[in-house]
Order: structure tokens, then sequence, then C-alpha cells
């Protein structure tokens, strides 16, 4: 039976440039002949792509924002998530259950007892090897969204204050798991972070 895959999560507010990044280490993990998985939430199933343009879409109350996220997610680990690292395979998740924390309870205002407890329901036993929050200004992504072009979803519409909230939340959540996040400068070059996160990676003594 081959060993079991490893989770790795990248997070961050909007516009923060974990795209660019999630791409190149999947290149690099399968340059060293690992199999990855990439995905996302909310989405990674036909449920999940279904919930995830409700939540993206629709102006909904906090409560049902959570439960949903955390019903894609019940989706995604069942159906993905689990089956892959028990097979062996890497999975890259862009954004997981600290998404939840960060713009839930964070930004929107849900009770963390409430978020905690749906995590607890959902994935009692499962928690990323690695979290890489991608840390920056919000003027500074905004800057970079703008710039980019496209339509804004619920969320990217936003304002400062809010992903000031969500940056603090996120930040909070690393400095308490101190082993399983890395804070990553994103204000940086794109090779420059990508170099910290083969670093971040071969700092692991799993990897
Ligand atoms: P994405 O644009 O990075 O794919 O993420 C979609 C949006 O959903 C993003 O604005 C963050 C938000 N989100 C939450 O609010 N809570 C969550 O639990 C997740 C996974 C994403």
């Amino acid at each position: 039976m081959s060993a079991r895959g490893r989770f790795i999560t990248f997070e961050g507010i909007d516009g923060a440039g974990k795209s660019t990044q999630i791409a190149a280490l999947a290149g690099t993990l399968r340059a060293r002949g690992i199999e990855a998985l990439l995905t996302r939430e909310p989405g990674g199933t036909g449920v999940g792509e279904k919930v995830r343009d409700l939540l993206l879409g629709m102006e909904m109350h906090v409560d049902t924002e959570a439960m949903l996220m955390f019903a894609a997610r019940r989706e995604h680990i069942a159906a993905v998530i689990e089956p892959a690292l028990a097979a062996g395979v890497w999975v890259v998740c862009d954004r997981f259950s600290d998404a939840t924390h960060a713009y839930q309870v964070g930004g929107h205002g849900l009770e963390a007892a409430r978020c905690d407890a749906l995590e607890a329901w959902v994935h009692p036993n499962l928690s990323p090897d690695l979290t890489l929050l991608f840390d920056l200004p919000p003027a500074l992504a905004a800057a970079r969204m703008a710039a980019a072009g496209g339509v804004p979803d619920r969320f990217e519409r936003e304002r400062r204050d809010f992903f000031e909230r969500v940056r603090a939340a996120y930040l909070a959540r690393a400095r308490r798991e101190p082993e399983r996040f890395r804070i990553i400068d994103a204000t940086r070059d794109a090779g420059v972070i990508a170099a910290e996160i083969v670093d971040a990676l071969d700092g692991r003594a799993w990897a």
C-alpha cells in the first residue's frame, strides 16, 4: 500500500496571487515524481461547483453561507480529498476551512462557535499538513484585482474594511498554529514567492 498523500492548502484574501503559485507548486511536485491533485473550495465536485455558484452569486444569511461552505466541503472531502490522500496522491487545495473562519467569522461576523461546530462535524480528523497563507495589505490586493480586470464576485465586491478583518482573522489563526502555517509575504515578486514555497515544503520532515 502506498503512503498516505499530503494535504496542502493555500489561503489569503482575494487578489493575493495564489493561483500562479498553486500551478507552480503542482509543477514542482510532479517534477519530483509526486502525483498531485489540484482542487478548490468552494467547489471541487459537481455538487460543490453548483453550491459555489450560489455562494458567489447570491446574498444570504451568514449562517446559510457557512453551512453551504461546509456542505460543499463535506462532499469534496468524501468524493475527492479523502480518496486521493488514501491512494497516496498529494492534494493541493485552493482554500479550505481556514477560509470559513476568516471570511464568515472574521469578515461577516458569524459566531465562532458555530464555525467550530461545523468543522468538528465535517472533518474532525482531517487537517492540512501545510497551509500557505498569502498575506498582503487589502489596498494592494484590490489594485491587483482592478488591474487584472474581470467581473468581481460577491466577495470580491466587499469593502476594504471587510478584507482588513479577513486578513486579521487569517493572521490570528496562523499565529495559533505556527507549525501548520507558513505566512507568505505576498507583496513580493512571483519568483521569490515560488522559491519560498519550495523552501517551506522542504522544511517539513514529511516532504
Ligand atoms: P476563490 O475566488 O479564491 O476561488 O474563492 C471564492 C470566494 O469564496 C473567495 O472570495 C473567498 C470565499 N470563501 C469564503 O468566504 N469562505 C470559504 O470557506 C471559502 C472556501 C471561500
